[in-house]
């Protein structure tokens, strides 16, 4: 009896894990753009370099784990949205904010189909296969003055006002793209 226990509950954790398995592959084929994190020391140039001002809304564009947005809070008392449309960084996303006791609000949502209008700031850490979409949508949507900032993938047809290239901090690490709308 306890075997039969044991094996429904190993055959539901089984089909549990091939499920969510299944919907982040077809989440990632729809998004071309999978979840990595923005390095710490990266997290921490965009903070110098960028003037975030207290009350500011800081939007962070696929947010991954939340832990650039939970920064942002923390060192500069921005609010801070984040869109999260993968269910794994989205659950992690869930813990940190939980864990850090962050005020981070944040979407289980494609960012694309939400309204970016409230952001003084925008930041992003996609892939360049997509800016050409990102760069539609916040011309679509952003106010006058607001900044964007992308890691390692710049928006082509904009003029950053400043490039930082963080390679001098890390053979490894991308360019951070600072434009102003
Ligand atoms: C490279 S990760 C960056 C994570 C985080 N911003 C960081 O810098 O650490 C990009 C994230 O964007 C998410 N993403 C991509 N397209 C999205 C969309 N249309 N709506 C919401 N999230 C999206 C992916 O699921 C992934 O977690």
């Amino acid at each position: 009896m306890e075997y039969l226990i044991v094996l429904i509950f190993v055959l539901i954790a089984s089909i549990a894990f091939a499920i969510l398995a299944l919907y982040t592959l077809v989440i990632l084929f729809y998004t071309k753009v999978p979840f990595v994190r923005t390095p710490n020391r990266v997290i921490a140039m965009v903070l110098d370099e960028a003037n975030i001002k207290p009350g500011e809304n800081v939007y962070d564009l696929g947010c991954g784990d939340a832990r650039f947005l939970i920064e942002v809070e923390k060192r500069t008392g921005a609010n801070t949205f984040g869109f999260e449309i993968a269910p794994w960084a989205y659950f992690l996303a869930r813990l940190n904010i939980k864990l850090k006791k962050s005020k981070t609000v944040l979407y289980h949502k494609n960012f694309y189909k939400q309204d970016l209008s409230g952001a003084d700031v925008v930041f992003c850490f996609l892939m360049d296969s997509v800016m050409p979409k990102v760069q539609a949508k916040l011309e679509q949507d952003l106010k006058p003055g607001a900044r964007v900032i992308s890691f390692a993938f710049a928006i082509k047809a904009w003029q950053p006002a400043k490039i930082i290239d963080s390679k001098k901090f890390h053979p490894r690490a991308s360019k951070i793209y600072i434009y102003q709308r």
